[in-house]
């Protein structure tokens, strides 16, 4: 593996190892393990893979998980009885709700029905609200991760420059809040920003989270710089890209997350870690 690579795999093996002991303790200590309640409503292939990875990190940690799979055309109605009873349930302790939803139902609405407390995906304006005045209490799971992958680098962001590519919800905006956090100088970029070259180009640390296979071009990187992928595009030939071209980025970047094998899993061991945050709030113990 190249030296300067970041290995998302790695660090989630690793992360996952501990936190497997940390809920066994937990279950023992409590009588139950963590639950995670996990809703797809409708059936797009690809939501239904990351709803049944999400289901199969439960269950090598430990954490119990109970899938809610809904027809594409579930009401608003009947879904938000559902989180309803979601958040009266004693053995849930995290209830996620697999976006994107079908367009009869209003995501933000749902989003808000969530009890903050159970809020493992960290969307509900409560906690988007926590992050954004430095008390973080359930952080978004992409950004969460690519900050434990950031930390591998050893690199202190206090002063350095960072330029994140996409400014969604999931990703882009609670991104800069966790380096605004981190003491970088934030700026997001997105589809209306004039010249993106040149903001990538003064970048220490770039997170790309735009959804558009080689959107940033390794000619952009500055030398040194730490490069973060968020992207995973599915090209024609049926091989996955990140947002970077990574093989001309490689070459200048100090530190580069490849795709797959970057973001991608870490993003999943925070959701798992947030389920155990959310166990451990609820039931009192937060040493
Ligand atoms: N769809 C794409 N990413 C995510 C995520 O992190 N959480 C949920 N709930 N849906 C998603």
């Amino acid at each position: 593996m190249k030296q300067n690579l970041l290995d998302g795999k790695a660090l989630s093996t690793r992360m996952r190892a501990a936190m497997r002991d940390e809920v066994a303790a937990l279950s023992r200590r409590h009588g139950r393990a963590p639950g995670l309640a996990v809703i797809l409503v409708g059936d797009d292939p690809a939501s239904q893979i990351y709803v049944r990875n999400k289901a199969n990190g439960c269950r090598d940690l430990g954490i119990h998980s109970i899938s809610h799979p809904l027809p594409s055309d579930t009401s608003q109605q009947h879904l938000l009885g559902l989180i309803g009873e979601l958040n009266q349930d004693p053995k849930v302790d995290g209830i996620l709700v697999q976006l994107p939803v079908p367009e009869q139902i209003d995501a933000e609405a749902i989003i808000e029905a969530i009890d903050p407390g159970k809020d493992v995906d960290g969307f509900h304006p409560y906690n988007v609200g926590r992050l954004t005045s430095r008390i973080p209490a359930l952080r978004p799971c992409t950004p969460y991760g690519c900050m434990k992958l950031i930390a591998q680098t050893g690199v202190d962001l206090h002063g350095k420059e960072a330029v994140i590519v996409g400014a969604s919800n999931i990703v882009g905006r609670p991104m800069a809040m966790e380096l605004l956090l981190a003491g970088a100088t934030v700026t997001i970029t997105h589809r209306f920003t004039e010249d993106l070259a040149a903001h990538v180009a003064r970048a220490d640390l770039v997170v790309a989270a735009a959804g558009k296979p080689g959107l940033v071009k390794g000619e952009w990187i500055k030398p040194g710089a730490i490069v973060i992928d968020v992207g995973i595009n599915r090209l024609p030939d049926g091989s996955l890209a990140g947002d970077v071209e990574f093989a001309t980025a490689s070459k200048r970047a100090g530190w580069i997350t490849p795709v797959p094998g970057g973001v991608g899993p870490m993003t999943i061991t925070m959701l798992l870690a947030n389920t155990i945050t959310a166990f451990r709030n609820r039931i009192g113990e937060t040493d």
